[in-house]
């Protein structure tokens, strides 16, 4: 059994340990787990090339710890419970004994086909059964899954498939999302004309809508797993053989493919699920987040099924077919943990109490919020309307690259305090360092995020490109992993998080980089430049401001530019990459090295420019009035 935490002292307790002797605390949660073999040696690192190895040698496979392990107690229990978008639709629930007959057929049919240890297998599908079925029986024959969100783009899709040199692409016909239906399968097939790695499609049927499949390419899923054995022998896998890669936005155009492994994220995503949100046996678990991010990774899939907990995966939006949809599945299904981002509460704010009218929600023990700071006025709505006051609320820190949540309450243990993560997670070392490197100790600092000892749950390296996983979190504080995030360490030694301290926006919860939107941006045949930069936004935290210079205008005029800018973002990355904002402007402002002075832009845009501070380094310093008598907002 993982074991839990049930009292502060006993946190207190538990955290001093995991500083103190690291290596003895993580192998007292790893031994809570089935190995084949054990490890024999637990940990190995060092920060500057880095290299981290956790239960170097042990034997095992995350599939066996789902299912085998809990299957003695677990049998008949529901593992994943599925509400469809539409409510009319009746749900599906499928227990642990077949959720696993599901996942070993699948994990036959991908031998069949060919898919071995290794092989790198790209899944992009809407929050449908299929897609956890998928997903662990890729871990099951140690294929490594990388899963893309279904809302990105053709492009975004071949860029992510050429890097990871995917074998293999699994998809379904169409997905609906509210009342729309998406078309998948079309966008998987306007990606692999330019992906020569891919060698089969596997496709879901979920709407049955009409789609093309290429003869020798592409096959069913229901002809895929017919006659296929319910019985499929785990692959044995090493602690550090590779799960899973991840792509996540990163400050250069190019999207950064996080890699994890199997025996650290296993105990890392297991122990932070049972501890952050107090999950009893029983109880109903419900992240509403999308599997294609590392919130529905670690808290839909994995962290909830290697504990043996009932997970809710919802496949629709939480305003579909009414703004009480949410509500009105945490009363259907009697949820007692909720956990969703900031953004989707203060969108659901603006609706007032009506759609709470004839909702209970009295099931619900704990909330949580994960992806972007929370504000005090959506917590202490989430906290009054949705908890009643009863329920405590865990504010999660954390990224793709730390696998898991890292600095957070224990709900009901840590004393929550608004828009604060509060105190880390035992194993987790933050420090706060000012801009030379030098550590801020004690109380009431401000500075730059940085973990000073390994977890089991952080990344390895950015698949196929190790030295930019050096440079982005290793480089630019010697011996740290750098989160790029500023941080406050207030009086009470809780932490604040500040934002981002590189070129990243975290938009309703998704990292963007600003230059994978410029990059998008540029390719406009009028546009010349651009910079994008990050804004307040009332429901989406942060907002993108595009400023953009064009050659010429096109003879829809600065509107005309503005729709096809946003247009083309869309297109090529996603429509949660497209600008709020776009103002067309004569120039950038620029040093006399030519570098564009984001500083200015962000101050501009933030609609905070009566300091500028230093702008004797500007090339052409009358442009700023220009920018500003221009802005939008
Ligand atoms: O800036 C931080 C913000 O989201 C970033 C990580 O994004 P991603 O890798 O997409 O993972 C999101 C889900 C774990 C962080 O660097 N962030 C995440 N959680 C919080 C947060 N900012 C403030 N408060 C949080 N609770």
């Amino acid at each position: 059994m993982i074991r839990k935490i049930t009292t502060l002292g006993g946190y207190i307790r538990e955290y001093q340990e995991s500083v103190e002797n690291p290596k003895l605390f993580w192998t007292h949660q790893a031994e809570a787990f089935y190995w084949r073999k054990k490890w024999d040696k637990v940990l190995d690192w060092n920060f500057e090339e880095p290299s981290v190895k956790w239960f170097l040698n042990g034997k095992l496979n995350i599939t066996e710890n789902i299912f085998e392990r809990n299957m003695f107690l677990r049998k008949d229990q529901p593992a994943i419970i599925w509400e469809p978008n539409n409510p009319e639709e009746e749900g599906i629930t499928l227990t642990y004994e077949e959720l696993f007959k599901k996942v070993n057929q699948f994990a036959n049919a991908l031998q069949k086909m060919g898919i071995e240890k290794g092989d790198r297998v790209v899944i992009y599908m809407p929050m449908i059964p299929e897609l956890a079925i998928a997903m662990l029986a890729c871990a099951r024959i140690g294929a490594i899954h990388s899963i893309v969100f279904a809302g990105f783009s053709a492009k975004s899709l071949v860029e992510r498939i050429n890097d990871a040199q995917a074998k293999m692409v699994i998809t379904s016909d169409e997905g609906y999302r509210g009342n729309k239906t998406i078309q998948i399968k079309a966008i998987v097939d306007e990606s692999l004309t330019d992906c020569p790695s891919v060698e089969n499609v596997v496709v879901v049927e979920r709407t049955g809508g009409a789609v093309d499949m290429k003869a020798g390419r592409d096959i069913w899923w229901h002809d895929a797993i017919q006659d296929m054995p319910e019985e499929n022998e785990a692959a044995e896998m090493d602690s550090e053989d590779m799960l899973f890669i991840l792509y996540t936005s990163g400050s250069t155009g190019k999207p950064k493919g996080i890699v994890h492994t199997t025996g650290g994220y296993m105990v890392y995503s297991a122990y932070t699920f049972k501890n952050v949100f107090q999950y009893s046996d029983n109880d109903m678990f419900f992240c509403t987040a999308d599997i294609g991010w590392i919130t529905g990774h670690s808290y839909i899939i994995y962290g909830p099924l290697l504990c043996g907990a009932k997970t809710l995966m919802f496949e629709g939006i939480p305003t579909f077919p009414d703004e009480g949809r949410l509500w009105e599945i945490v009363d259907k299904y009697q949820v007692n943990q909720l956990y969703t981002a900031p953004t989707a509460l203060r969108s659901l704010m603006t609706y007032g109490e009506e759609p709470l009218d004839n909702k209970s929600l009295r099931s619900l023990k704990v909330l949580g919020t994960v992806g972007e700071p929370i504000n005090e006025e959506a917590w202490h709505w989430y906290h009054d309307h949705i908890g009643k006051g009863n329920c405590p609320i865990v504010d999660t820190w954390w990224q793709t690259e730390t696998g898991g949540i890292s600095i957070s309450p224990l709900a009901g243990i840590i004393p929550t305090k608004p828009s604060f993560a509060t105190l880390p997670i035992p194993g987790i070392q933050p420090v706060v360092l000012d801009n030379e490197g030098k550590e801020l100790s004690g109380r009431n600092v401000e500075g730059n995020l940085c973990i000073k000892f390994p977890w089991p749950g952080m990344l390895r390296t950015i698949y196929g490109d190790h030295e930019r996983c050096k440079n982005v979190y290793f480089s630019k504080f010697k011996g740290y992993y750098f989160t790029g995030d500023g941080v406050k360490r207030d009086e009470d030694g809780y932490y604040r998080l500040l934002g981002r301290v590189d070129d990243v926006i975290v938009v309703s919860g998704h990292n963007l980089g600003t230059a994978e939107i410029e990059n998008a941006i540029n390719e406009h045949p009028l546009v010349h430049e651009s910079a994008v930069v990050g804004y307040p936004h009332e429901i989406k935290g942060q907002g993108i401001y595009a400023f953009v210079v064009c050659s010429e205008l096109s003879t829809g005029g600065e509107e005309g530019i503005r729709n096809s800018v946003i247009k083309g973002v869309s297109k090529i990355i996603s429509p949660i990459a497209k600008p709020d904002r776009v103002q067309i402007v004569s120039g950038l402002p620029k040093t006399r090295s030519g570098k564009i002075m984001r500083r200015i832009l962000r101050k501009i845009a933030e609609n905070n420019y009566s300091d500028l501070g230093d702008i004797s380094t500007m090339l052409d310093p009358d442009l700023v009035d220009e920018i500003i008598k221009g802005r939008i907002g």
